[in-house]
């Protein structure tokens, strides 16, 4: 089969690492691609939204799989595109059609699907520009942090945790009366603050069964002891420590399943993963948040722990015959810090040449926001290199990383000592 990931980062280069392992793959393409799936697959030089572009790479190549890898071509409606395309719409597409990619589209169409089919969450209301007065009412009503979320994508900045009331009332106006994120603020969903610790759980589906990947932890914050800025993650570990048995049953049976079983009775066609945000509250998992994705850097973590072939798991997700395939999963810990350009996720310069990677035998380097010019290696983004090890614990597998990390080096480079801190 010849296969197309759609994506630039590590999460894609991940992708890539382990459909080349598979029997199944007889050619590899990644679009648009990094330094990382370069020495993997074919590069197509396209941009994830460029359907029209896509369809001539699908037709040339003979693809019969695609992976998409970020949100948003998902939000756009690729696989709809593929489906009501005569050339296209036999090609398996991995990743929901437009409809249920919603659940990352819109913070209130994922609230009220929650609500609709009694998945715990966070209490919520919603608002807009013509009832602002009403919203800073509902503030009044609630203990501060308030929390306030933006309905659409806004490249992960969407989401305010303000201390104070009149703060919140203020950016609450910036978003609805101001556009402060666009259009994606139009609409400002506002939440009950939910206190606890954070995973990440991951879902397969065919729109019928589904099977649980890993849980995974991600740290977002770009400073040590999880402060300062939010980034697109700074590291992850696989599987989470305190997620135990009795805990993850809890997930399936209060989360996981509901989700599918809304997906189907909301009429939702799903084929793709589901990327569910918890937070444990108590003794309970609540839903933060859903992607129609998988989350990078988990997916550093996730995939190298899944020894199935992931090939032979697409296939059965495109013929609806997931419930056939057994998912087997290694018992050692993966864990993954990322290597960021100095400043991101500010202002940070580019090009820099990365040295060392031919040093690293005891972690698996995937590619981020690098590229290959001339025969060297330089940074072409904030998030430049996650460096996973395995371990048969999280604290053996961290130290590996660090070990590796040693041996690498670029001008400005930084990455967080203490992934794993807190648990
Ligand atoms: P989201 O984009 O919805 O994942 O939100 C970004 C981050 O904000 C989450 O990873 C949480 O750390 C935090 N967050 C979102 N919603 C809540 C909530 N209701 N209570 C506490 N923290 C939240
Ligand atoms: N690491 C969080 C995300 O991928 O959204």
């Amino acid at each position: 089969m010849n296969i197309l990931v759609l994506g630039s980062g590590g999460r894609e280069h991940t992708f890539a690492w382990k459909i080349a392992q598979s029997k199944h793959c007889s050619k590899l393409f990644v679009a648009p691609g990094n330094s990382g799936t370069k020495a993997l697959a074919t590069n197509l030089d396209i941009g994830v939204t460029d359907f029209e572009a896509i369809k001539s790479a699908v037709i040339t190549n003979k693809i019969d799989i695609v992976i998409v890898g970020p949100e948003d071509p998902l939000v756009q409606g690729i696989h709809d595109f593929f489906l009501n395309d005569l050339d296209l719409k036999n090609v398996a597409v991995i990743g929901p059609q437009k409809a249920a990619a919603e659940l990352e589209g819109s913070k209130e169409f994922a609230k009220e699907f929650m609500k609709r089919h009694n998945i715990p969450t966070a209490a919520y209301q919603s608002f807009k520009k013509d009832n602002v007065e009403e919203g800073y009412k509902f503030l009044e009503t609630l203990k501060p942090p308030y929390v306030l979320k933006a309905d659409g994508l806004a490249a992960g900045k969407g989401v305010l945790i303000l201390d104070n009331l009149n703060e919140a009332k203020t950016e609450l106006k910036n978003m609805l009366v101001d556009a402060k994120f666009g259009d994606a603020s139009t609409k400002v969903v506002i939440e009950e603050f939910l206190d606890g610790i954070e995973l990440s759980c991951f879902v397969l589906t065919d729109g019928n069964d589904y099977k649980i990947l890993p849980t995974a932890k991600d740290y977002k914050r770009i400073g040590e002891g999880d402060i300062g800025l939010n980034t697109g993650g700074m590291g992850a570990v696989s599987p989470v420590p305190f997620a135990t048995e009795e805990f993850l049953n809890k997930i399936e049976n209060r989360i996981v399943k509901p989700t599918v079983e809304g997906l189907k009775k909301d009429n939702l066609p799903y084929v793709g993963f589901i990327f569910i945000g918890l937070i444990k509250v108590g003794d309970d998992p609540k839903v933060i948040e859903y992607n129609v994705r998988m989350g990078d850097p988990e997916t550093e973590v996730v995939l190298p722990r899944l020894k199935t072939d992931i090939v032979k798991i697409f296939k059965a997700m495109s013929n609806q015959t997931l419930s056939k395939v057994d998912i087997d999963i290694d018992n050692r810990a993966a864990t993954t810090v990322m290597l960021v350009s100095g400043g991101y996720p500010e202002a940070y310069e580019k090009g820099k040449e990365i040295f060392g990677l031919e040093n690293i035998s005891e972690s698996i380097v995937f590619h981020a926001g690098s590229k290959s010019e001339n025969e060297k290696i330089v940074t072409s983004g904030g998030r430049v290199m996650a460096v996973t090890s395995y371990g048969n614990s999280y604290e053996e597998a961290i130290k590996k990383s660090y070990q590796s990390i040693n041996l690498l080096c670029f001008d400005k480079m930084y990455y967080r000592k203490d992934i794993g801190f807190d648990l």
